[in-house]
């Protein structure tokens, strides 16, 4: 008696303390019991009872785990508050609570009660519960998302990076276009300098606008090759520092997006990977890899259709798997691979990093769900299909593009992409940003775009992408380039 009605409520509530979850969490939402049917109410994808932002505990000293986990923050970060009505939330759910302090809508009032979609020849559904869920805020994990999405990550990460510390930990979110610049300003304060590729993901830039003209940050270019990052440039930059920039903070973060990058096709070797590495050790900075094509990465695209793909364990090495010193925050996306309007991604990182900006991470539930309920459902051998079809697909249009480039621009190609869905093509002695008033029947992007100052920039590449399906219509945009390039001086 006394153990159903004190040891177990209290050993219950101090679970819920310790994890995050509530009832509600653990057993939907509401009255979902009257509203779903009994069978379907024994919850299929409850949260499992781990704490939020899951990941191995740290075995490091007190004082060396907050040495660490203040290096690097920005003073942004480290007055970000505490989110106060969070702090109720183990009474949300509680069966003796009235719970009026939320603002959770009830879900009987929610329209959709069910969905089914088709994933090639399987129809799957959700759920009453699921579909409830799905239409609800979503808080599982203290905000880190849908509990079986962030399982299916967390394998994923293991077994694709496995890495070296045991503070990571990932949470969901609305892709790479969004987070990246939350977490730059986790680390970056007024005058501080961010080191990146010289061409780099062109929304980056814009993002970075109002932060690089009004004075508050820098951006120093690094310099490329066909191999991207020029591991001795940085270190040179970076050892010179002081006597280049006199009186400016030598650079904390650097962002990076290392395979397949957009928009010049290059991938790090395991070589530079791992002497960029080094350097960002040396210097104390933290490393921003920002990844959505290692999912594409294909290899040599000079291949027939039908060779083999690389399996995981030869994609790319990369930041993460080696981070032994707790510096790298990574980025991946379902964009290119399950699709961009899903607007879901995740962070990986040490958990005291990620902690800090649950708060503001509000990602679609609905999103999670559909995914989460794909992923887990697909066997390992579902999931390969639909990922060497993709990958296929991208390595054949690499195939085709580089083809009709040297046809109609035999001097164009100085980077074979492995991965990703860019081609980067030179045009010797062109400055491209003339092409942009002139491209009548092909679109490209001048690479200028890719820079920090477009209107200053003189440069000589343009980006082509591989999202067009039929390979006549490539051979027609790349013919049409050479006489668009003809007319640039
Ligand atoms: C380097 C890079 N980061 C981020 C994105 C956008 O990712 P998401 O669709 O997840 O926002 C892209 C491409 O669209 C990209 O090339």
């Amino acid at each position: 008696m006394v153990f159903r009605t004190v040891l177990v409520p209290a050993v219950m509530a101090l679970w819920k303390k310790l994890t995050g979850m509530n009832d509600r969490d653990s057993r939907g939402v509401g009255d979902i019991e009257q509203q779903c049917d009994a069978a379907e109410s024994t919850v299929d994808d409850a949260a499992p009872p781990y704490a939020p932002l899951i990941g191995p505990r740290s075995t490091n000293s007190v004082a060396e785990t907050m040495h660490r986990r203040t290096r690097g923050l920005s003073q942004t970060a480290v007055a970000r508050g505490t989110n106060h009505i969070r702090s109720l939330a183990h009474l949300y759910g509680n069966d003796d609570v009235v719970w009026l302090a939320g603002g959770f809508p009830d879900p009987s009032m929610f329209p959709l009660k069910g969905v089914s979609f088709e994933i090639g020849k399987t129809t799957m559904e959700l759920t009453c519960h699921q579909t409830q869920r799905a239409q609800q805020y979503m808080l599982d994990n203290g905000g880190a998302g849908y509990a079986p999405l962030v399982q299916w990550i967390e394998s994923h990460v293991r077994t694709s990076h496995a890495p070296p510390h045991d503070t990571w930990c990932v949470h969901i979110t609305c892709g790479n276009s969004d987070a990246p610049l939350r977490y730059l300003q986790h680390f970056m304060d007024h005058g501080d300098t961010l080191l990146m590729e010289e061409y780099s993901f062109m929304h980056s830039f814009s993002q970075l606008a109002p932060f690089v003209g009004t004075g508050q940050w820098y951006v120093e270019a690094l310099r490329m090759d066909d191999g991207g990052i020029v591991p001795d440039a940085l270190e040179t930059l970076l050892n010179a520092w002081h006597t280049t920039h006199p009186g400016r903070r030598p650079p904390r973060v650097l962002l990076t997006i290392p395979t397949g990058q957009n928009p010049t096709g290059t991938t790090l070797s395991d070589e530079r990977v791992r002497r960029i590495y080094e350097i960002a050790c040396r210097h104390d900075i933290v490393l921003i890899e920002d990844d959505p094509y290692r999912l594409l990465y294909y290899g040599s695209p000079h291949v027939n259709d039908d060779a083999p793909l690389p399996e995981v364990h030869q994609l790319p090495t990369s930041f993460l798997s080696i981070d032994r010193d707790e510096r790298v925050v990574r980025f991946d996306t379902f964009s290119k691979f399950m699709g961009p309007g899903f607007r879901v991604g995740w962070v990986t990182g040490p958990r005291t990093y990620l902690s800090k900006t649950l708060d503001v991470n509000l990602v679609s539930s609905l999103s999670q769900v559909v995914l989460g309920t794909i992923l887990t459902q697909w066997s390992r051998d579902d999931f390969h299909e639909h990922w060497d079809s993709v990958r296929k697909e991208y390595r054949r249009r690499c195939r085709v593009t580089l083809a009709a480039a040297r046809t109609f621009l035999p001097d164009s190609i100085t980077v074979v992409p492995d991965a990703g869905m860019y081609v980067w093509l030179r045009t010797p002695g062109r400055n491209t940003r003339a092409l942009e008033g002139s491209m009548k029947q092909v679109a490209v992007v001048p690479g200028g775009m890719f820079t920090i100052d477009y209107a200053a920039s003189q440069c000589e590449f343009v980006r082509v992408s591989l999202c067009e399906a039929c390979d006549r219509r490539v051979e027609s945009g790349i013919a049409a380039l050479e006489h668009a390039v003809i007319n640039v001086t």
